[in-house]
């Protein structure tokens, strides 16, 4: 099936990578976002977001006049299906704050044709969609549940080939017309609506455990003598238990996974039911912080008060320049809490938004060396493969006295010892 007239609301990671894609896949798409300037923006070509491969699907697309973007919805009148890809950021109680997907059903409400499906990708609790189609039953458009897998700097690679596409839906037609767009090959789960939404949030909600896990096991393995890696190497020999998601780390971050456990909490307490894995991976991950401050604390020769602590990686994960939820921005704003000055560099620093380091007290510099120049400790907080192959001999040079903590256990343990330097790998036996 081509020329499905697609429609996609919010172009950030999941409706941009939802619009050029399906434009890629010979679907007139229209992509409709708030944000008029980064709106001209794409029609212009750039992609604002640096994901692999966008930039030319978006330049394709554009060509080829199968894609286009606007900050008007009334440019998707003629659309056959609508995905709606708005942020559902968190409440103060965890609760996923639906108010932008409301306000592009207001106006999609009243301005699609009988037969359009709307098709929610954003990531909404169990009820959401069967809660919508009950308030747009009198237009006779229907919705779908589809939500989204993708992960930031792999979103391209992952839409195109995706694990699964999960499509919740009671209507066949509608659920055959979302299928369809993803086309034959795609591996599609046809589910009910509440299972599509809890089946992304309890995804989300596994890789967190996972890497909770992962990140409580380093500190028994410092604690006994033991090493993380071949520990987690044997365990992700396991086919049933799977290499992934296994890297300890400062703990999990980034725009998904923080929010979505909470909301997944936010449902099992309206349900009344209880969901410790979660609620202790939550913890696990929320003690992460506090113990980088501590093993700075007693391992540093200066006091943190008095101590230059240099950051190196601040974005969520490697990859991206997106900082939102990022661990390494929590660790600087508590390290900054003891008096400490913090330099950060990140490979990204250009991108990203300046604002969240001025807030989490980091100096952001433009060179990695400058970032480590007379330091008491160089904390590795983003595992950028650069990082191995900074001169760290120089750095030994330039702060002869510095504790390197490394949180993604990234660097050479033997090449960082033969620089002088102390090295601490995260769940090494002679780390933290
Ligand atoms: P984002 O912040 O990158 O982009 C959202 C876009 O929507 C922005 O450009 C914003 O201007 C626009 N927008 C907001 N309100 C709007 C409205 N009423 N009408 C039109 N445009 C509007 O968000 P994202 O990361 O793409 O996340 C979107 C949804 O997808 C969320 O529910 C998220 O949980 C889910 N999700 C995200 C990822 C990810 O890796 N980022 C992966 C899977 C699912
Ligand atoms: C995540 C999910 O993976 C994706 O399927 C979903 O659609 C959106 O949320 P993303 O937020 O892009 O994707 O990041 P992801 O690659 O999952 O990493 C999340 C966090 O976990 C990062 O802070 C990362 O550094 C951390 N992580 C990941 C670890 O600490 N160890 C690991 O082994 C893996």
């Amino acid at each position: 099936m081509t020329g499905v007239r697609v429609g996609v609301i919010g172009a950030g990671y999941v409706g941009l990578t939802t619009a050029v894609c399906l434009a890629e896949r010979g679907h007139p798409t229209v992509c409709v976002d708030v944000d008029a300037g980064r709106v001209e923006h794409l029609n212009r070509g750039t992609p604002l977001l640096d994901e692999p491969g966008l930039p030319l699907l978006l330049r394709q697309g554009l060509d080829a006049q199968t894609l286009r973007f606007s900050a008007d919805y009334t440019d998707l009148a003629d659309r056959d299906l609508v995905f709606i890809c708005v942020p559902t950021p968190s409440r103060f109680d965890g609760s996923a704050d639906l108010s932008a997907v409301e306000a592009a059903v207001a106006e999609l409400a009243s301005l699609l044709p009988s037969a359009a499906v709307l098709v929610l990708k954003s990531t909404v609790p169990v009820g959401t969609t069967r809660w919508l189609a009950r308030r747009l039953k009198p237009t006779g458009l229907r919705v779908v549940s589809n939500p989204e897998f993708l992960r930031e700097s792999h979103a391209i690679y992952d839409f195109q080939h995706p694990d699964r596409v999960v499509i919740g839906a009671d209507d066949d037609a509608a659920a055959e017309m979302v299928a369809a767009v993803y086309g034959a090959s795609a591996p599609t789960l046809r589910m009910s609506p509440e299972s599509a939404e809890l089946a992304k949030y309890a995804s989300n909600a596994f890789l967190a455990v996972k890497i909770s896990y992962t990140n409580s096991l380093a500190r028994l393995c410092a604690g006994v003598g033991a090493d993380i890696g071949d520990v987690t190497r044997c365990m992700g020999a396991d086919v049933r238990i799977g290499q992934h998601f296994l890297q300890p780390g400062p703990g999990w971050g980034g725009s998904c996974l923080p929010k979505d456990t909470a909301a997944l909490l936010h449902t099992g307490r309206l349900a009344g039911v209880e969901l410790p894995e979660v609620e202790s991976a939550r913890c696990t991950n929320a003690a992460q912080p506090a113990r980088i401050v501590s093993t700075l604390s007693r391992t540093m020769a200066t006091p943190l008060a008095h101590a230059r602590v240099a950051v190196l990686g601040l974005t969520f994960k490697a990859g991206t320049s997106d900082v939102r939820d990022s661990p390494a921005l929590t660790i600087c704003a508590e390290l900054g809490r003891t008096g400490a000055q913090i330099t950060g560099y990140d490979p990204r620093l250009e991108q990203i938004d300046q604002a969240a380091l001025r807030r989490a007290s980091i100096v952001a510099v433009d060179d990695p060396y400058l970032a480590a120049k007379d330091a008491d400790a160089v904390v590795v907080l983003t595992e950028w493969p650069e990082f191995c192959d900074l001169n760290w001999p120089l750095i030994a040079e330039q702060s002869p006295a510095a504790v390197v903590l490394d949180t993604r256990n990234l660097l050479d343990p033997a090449s960082l010892a033969d620089t002088g330097l102390t090295y601490l790998g995260n769940g090494m036996p002679s780390g933290y």
